[in-house]
């Protein structure tokens, strides 16, 4: 048996109950113990019942979607993964639609259907379990160094994936060619902007994080840390900001507030890209707000807005590849963004915790690397 923390939308309930051990079912199927997973805004919509949706025919949804684990015993041959191999499990399954080009080619994050399978979010199972059972192929392997940060890869592959993109936006102005890195701005100061920022200040990229709370914060002295600048949107609206420093060529939206998100096009370069990120609950502009000015702007400026979600093996590879850069580069610093723990007992502590940067379960006993 395995506990596990579920969420009945019909009865609306959730809470943690003990399941039978997941089976596998086939011989490419790899069996893991959960170490840690991470809570994010998503799980709190799905434990209060605005998103989320079990497997077909059953009535509970195993919650949990940032996961890392480890490979119990042998795994299959030809996996590429071994006994004990830490792992980080890919959230999306593809669609079966024969004709889904991206869900037949391993690119099921640009699905074309909508019918695809998320694990901990809508019709299949999450990671929020003692053990879990995945197929090795949405399996992305895990250096033992990476133990205590591993469970950031995944809100990491958020910005992988937009960078990923950036390269082909960038190959639209021929004289240009190529994603440079220039100034950035990232707009929001939660994990996932965070995150982002460590991954432009990697690739080089000048970065300014604005977000609504005055520093200092330990969210301001993260970003700080990393050499980015951390402003108040409070004491220096991005308007302004822009006018300060010129503007940028690539505002990346992690703050899930549409107004804001469209505002900062004021402060894009011509040929600028706003990537959005964030799901904004639907609902009126606010007053004031001009979407006529925006669309002006993005067309006068040759600008792209890039809606970007979910994330594929590529992204999850280079998320674990820039935790091992960033581990070089600043040791310790990724590992702050984990504020605070809780153990399977408290999910629900740690799905409702208010403050602090990353909220994680200890679903098995912390081990040393
Ligand atoms: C997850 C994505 C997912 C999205 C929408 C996010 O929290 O990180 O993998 O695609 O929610 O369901």
């Amino acid at each position: 048996m395995s506990r596990a923390f579920l969420v009945d939308p019909v009865r609306r309930r959730s809470g943690l109950a003990t399941i039978r051990e997941p089976a596998r079912r086939c011989a490419h199927d790899v069996i893991l113990d959960v170490l840690e997973v991470g809570i994010c805004g998503t799980d709190r919509e799905i434990v209060e019942f605005a998103f989320g949706e079990p497997p077909t025919g059953e009535d509970r949804l195993v919650l949990g979607h940032e996961c890392l684990a480890r490979v119990v015993g042998p795994a299959p041959d030809g996996t590429g993964l071994q006994d004990e191999q830490l792992a980080v499990p890919i959230v999306r399954d593809p669609c079966e639609a024969a004709d889904c080009a991206p869900c037949r080619h391993d690119d099921q994050d640009f699905c074309l259907t909508g019918q695809f399978a998320e694990h901990g979010i809508r019709r299949a199972h999450g990671f929020l379990a003692e053990r879990i059972v995945m197929p090795a192929a949405r399996l992305v392997a895990v250096p033992d160094a990476l133990r205590a940060t591993a469970v950031l890869a995944e809100p990491l592959t958020v910005a992988e994936k937009v960078l990923r993109q950036l390269a082909a936006v960038a190959g639209r102005v021929p004289s240009t060619g190529a994603a440079r890195p220039g100034a950035a701005l990232v707009v929001g100061a939660g994990p996932i902007g965070l995150l982002a920022a460590m991954a432009l200040v990697l690739r080089g990229w000048t970065v300014t994080v604005g977000a609504r709370s005055v520093a200092p914060t330990p969210n301001a002295r993260f970003a700080e840390a990393l050499g980015a600048r951390y402003v108040s949107t409070h004491e220096l609206p991005l308007g302004v900001l822009a006018a300060e420093t010129g503007g940028f060529e690539l505002v990346l939206e992690a703050a899930g507030d549409a107004t804001v998100a469209l505002e900062a096009t004021a402060g894009l370069r011509p040929n600028g890209i706003l990537a959005l990120t964030g799901l904004s609950l639907p609902g009126p502009p606010r007053a004031g707000f001009d979407l006529g000015e925006v669309i002006r702007r993005v067309v006068l400026g040759n600008q792209v807005l890039l809606g970007s979600v979910n994330a594929a093996r590529a992204d999850f590879e280079a998320a674990i590849a820039d935790l091992l850069r960033a581990e070089e580069r600043w040791p310790g610093l990724a590992e702050q963004l984990i504020t605070s723990r809780y153990p399977l007992e408290r999910s629900a502590d740690a799905i409702h915790t208010s403050g602090g940067i990353k909220a994680v379960i200890e679903v098995q006993e912390a081990q040393a690397a």
